[in-house]
């Protein structure tokens, strides 16, 4: 089978990597992929951005079948032109995709359908949304409706945040079009879970639960960033929360998106936060997450494509989905700076016998040798029996990484070992 994945990150690395581990696979066309995965997919030269390119290339190689991993082309629109020209793909259609792609669609749907999230208020003018701050609760949260790159929320602590936050999305259009209109919301408080589910609009399959690091120094300082490090599974999510996740939140999605006629395929990701009443939404993404994908993928057992497929064919309550037992834990090895400004082309050298543990995000080829080429450069992912077992083995396959000013958190899984004593 010819396989073709749309991104370039170390999300998509894992997933080349899974889906190799199925003998039916014969080449897998990553576009653009990045030279640190090389090895595992053909790279070709087309961005993720470039949908008519990517139509044109699936159907000149023939390819079977599509996984469309990144938010922006699912946006876009990228499964239904691939579709329309007749290649099965993993990922929800546009009309679905909206429910990562507009949080003022996703918070109403949750309004209208009763799922449990933070209270809130929709803006398309600034002065009314200035006037809003001016008494609200504080801390609160100012999100941008649309793509931001991940960074259109802002915890504003003081009012002064908030009035500035709403200034730079809805007046200076710090993200574009994505600022005209903001969700203003509750401040909740509680440990985040991330859940990535299978799902065919039929039945939601719940992968295991996972823990990003989205700050950019240990003890959850610095910056936010796209993520630092996750370990799966969290020991937060319990099998109570599990299951009230599952019935107030999970099954009620799917069942909204159908009421709605925008039946979900794909991955759904429910960021969730555990407050004191009860498991509520903090954001859905219409697609895996990066770096959760990279500690949950190690621990499935089954087949990726073979679930890939059923979950595009309606096939998913046929398909048995299994777990390994055990822990995983992935260490992003960054370049010193990210998120912030920070160099690249830094000659990057992997140790041969980690080589199948690290996932390669931004790598580049220069001058016929491998040189970083991004903010997060690494993933060091190690799967044991457990939680400590893994994270200490991830730090030890970061030891065997190596690129000028080479940075990573020091404390990944710290915290979920602090819940489970
Ligand atoms: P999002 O892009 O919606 O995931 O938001 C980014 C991060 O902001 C989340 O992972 C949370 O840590 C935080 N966040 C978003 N919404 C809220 C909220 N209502 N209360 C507290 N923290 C939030
Ligand atoms: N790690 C968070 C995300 O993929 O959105």
């Amino acid at each position: 089978m010819k396989i073709l994945v749309v991104g370039s990150g170390g999300r998509e690395h894992a997933i080349i990597k899974k889906l190799n581990e199925n003998p039916s696979v014969d080449v897998i066309y990553a576009l653009p992929g990045n030279a640190g995965m090389a090895e595992d997919a053909e790279c070709i030269n087309i961005s993720a951005a470039e949908i008519d390119r990517i139509v044109e290339f699936a159907k000149g190689h023939f390819v079977d079948y599509a996984v469309v991993a990144p938010d922006n082309p699912l946006v876009d629109g990228c499964v239904d032109k691939l579709e329309t020209a007749g290649i099965p793909c993993f990922g929800p259609r546009a009309n679905a995709a909206i429910i990562e792609g507009s949080k003022v669609f996703s918070k109403n749907l949750m309004k209208k359908y009763g799922i449990p999230t933070a209270a809130y208020e929709v803006f398309d003018d600034a002065k009314k949304a200035l006037e809003y701050v001016k008494t609200c609760p504080i801390p609160t949260v100012v999100k941008a409706d649309g793509l931001a790159l991940g960074k259109g929320v802002v915890i504003a602590e003081t009012r002064k945040d908030a009035e500035d936050a709403i200034i730079s999305i809805m007046e200076d259009k710090k993200f574009g079009a994505s600022g005209n209109q903001i969700v203003i919301e509750e401040f909740l408080e509680g440990p985040e879970v991330s859940v990535l589910s299978f799902t065919d609009g039929k039945v939601v399959v719940p992968m295991v639960s996972s823990m990003d690091h989205k700050r950019a120094l240990d003890g959850d300082k610095g910056l936010n960033t796209g993520g630092m490090g996750t370990i799966a599974p969290t020991p937060y999510y319990t099998p109570e929360i599990a299951e009230r996740c599952m019935k107030e939140i999970f099954i009620p999605t799917m069942r909204a998106m159908n009421m709605e006629g925008r039946t979900f395929k794909g991955c759904l990701y429910f960021g969730l936060m555990i407050t004191k009443d009860g498991p509520k939404v903090i954001e859905y993404n219409c697609r895996f997450g990066d770096p959760e994908t990279q500690v949950v993928l190690p621990l499935l057992k089954s087949d990726l494509l073979t679930v890939m497929q059923a979950t595009t064919n309606g096939k998913l309550s046929e398909t048995p989905v299994e777990w390994k037992d055990g822990a995983a834990c992935c260490v992003v090895v960054a370049s010193e700076g990210y998120p912030g400004s920070y160099e690249k082309g830094k000659p990057l050298v992997i140790e041969k016998e980690v080589k199948d543990r690290v996932y390669v995000a931004g790598a580049a080829f220069k001058e016929g040798r491998l040189v970083t080429n991004g903010g997060r450069v690494l993933g060091c992912t190690a799967v044991a029996e457990d939680l400590p077992k893994a994270i200490e083995a991830a730090y030890k396959i970061v030891e065997k990484v190596h690129f000028d000013n080479a940075y990573c958190r020091k404390d990944i899984g710290a915290k979920a070992l602090k819940a489970l004593q």
